[in-house]
């Protein structure tokens, strides 16, 4: 089964199709870096307009890469949220008119499941799990029963993982997106030298990086910026402690065995060494998708569509934007 997945909820146009949820026939990403950069982070509006414009020529790029056409496809997957309210819609409006003029069905998808998903279409990771989303938007802890069965654990209180790569990049005057420029600038950084505070909340499974991200802009009035890497290092390594630690102590109180990285903030090489590291010491089974699987794309979307498919569930041409839509709640 061939399903056609659309992604839009943010800031990337992403259209894939892929069978079985597993076999990658053509993916086409197109990343706005280039007209929000120069904003310093996503401006909705702008994000809407070039959804707009890229979403109709992406659709026929990845169907000729495909070597299919549109009567070549037996279902559509779309993000549903959460997202930007607006970026969403473009998406769905663009799904549901293909899934009424194929007469296929149509499935909406929210994006967290997605990026967790994405550990199942290179490999077969054995639950229940430990999921741990990584993303511009979201940083949340996620009891993985099985494929469609979440708890939610923990959450983002303030400033999501990713976000805060962000800022910080910001503030340093790197640009935009942060968390790969954050993780080139750290390499050439000493991470013990500023000794930046590790938000750990005790008892709680949430997250909270916003104030490690005042931490970084006291430091920077106090002392000014000259020293780059060692603070990119220091901010960095404050980050992963608190996300490797948290990640496998829930492991550790819940006896689960199996770890699931995903979200943009996944592409980060030193999250992913450390993670590792950490689990095979721990005895426990790691998956961390390859890195253009991390952030957005529309190869999950379609992934996971093709899990719900399967399962008979169906969306109507009802569907909305749910722009807030958490996962297991
Ligand atoms: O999952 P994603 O593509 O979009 C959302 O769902 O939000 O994640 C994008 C986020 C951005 O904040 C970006 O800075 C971060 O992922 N990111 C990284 C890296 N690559 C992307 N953060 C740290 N290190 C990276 N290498
Ligand atoms: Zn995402």
């Amino acid at each position: 089964m061939k399903v056609l997945g659309i992604e839009t909820s943010c800031d990337e146009t992403a259209v894939a199709i892929v069978e079985d949820g597993k076999k990658v026939c053509s993916s086409i990403i197109a990343s706005q870096v280039d007209i929000h950069k120069k904003f310093g982070g996503v401006v909705p509006e702008l994000a809407c307009r070039a959804h707009l414009e890229l979403l109709c020529p992406i659709i026929e790029e990845c169907l000729s890469g495909a070597g299919v056409n549109l009567s070549g496809i037996d279902g559509v997957a779309v993000t549903a949220g959460p997202g930007l309210v607006g970026a969403l819609l473009i998406g769905i409006s663009m799904a549901k008119a293909l899934s009424f003029s194929l007469m296929r069905p149509l499935v909406g998808i929210n994006h967290i499941e997605a990026h967790l998903y994405a550990n199942f279409i290179e490999q077969e990771p054995v639950l229940p799990a430990i999921g741990l989303v990584v993303s511009g938007g979201h940083s949340a802890l996620i009891y993985v029963k099985q494929v469609g069965e979440y708890e939610l654990l923990g959450r983002t209180r303030d400033d999501a993982v990713g976000e805060a790569f962000d800022k910080v990049a910001k503030m340093l005057g790197l640009g935009y997106p942060g968390g790969p420029i954050i993780e080139k600038i750290a390499q050439k950084g000493n991470p013990e030298k500023i000794p930046f505070p590790r938000p750990y909340l005790p008892g709680s499974l949430d997250f909270s990086f916003s104030g490690l991200k005042t931490a970084v802009l006291y430091h920077i009035r106090k002392y000014g910026a000259d020293n780059v890497e060692d603070i990119a290092a220091g901010f960095q390594s404050a980050t992963i402690d608190v996300l490797v630690r948290k990640t496998l102590k829930t492991c550790e109180a819940m006896g689960v065995k199996t770890v699931l990285v995903a979200g943009g903030v996944a592409r980060n090489t030193a999250l992913r060494k450390r993670m590792e590291r950490e689990a095979i010491s721990k005895g426990l089974s790691l998956f961390q998708p390859s890195p253009e699987l991390c952030t957005d794309n529309a190869v999950m979307v379609a992934g996971i569509g093709f899990v719900k498919l399967r399962e008979g569930e169906r969306s109507s041409l009802s569907l909305n934007a749910s722009p807030n839509w958490m996962l297991g709640c």
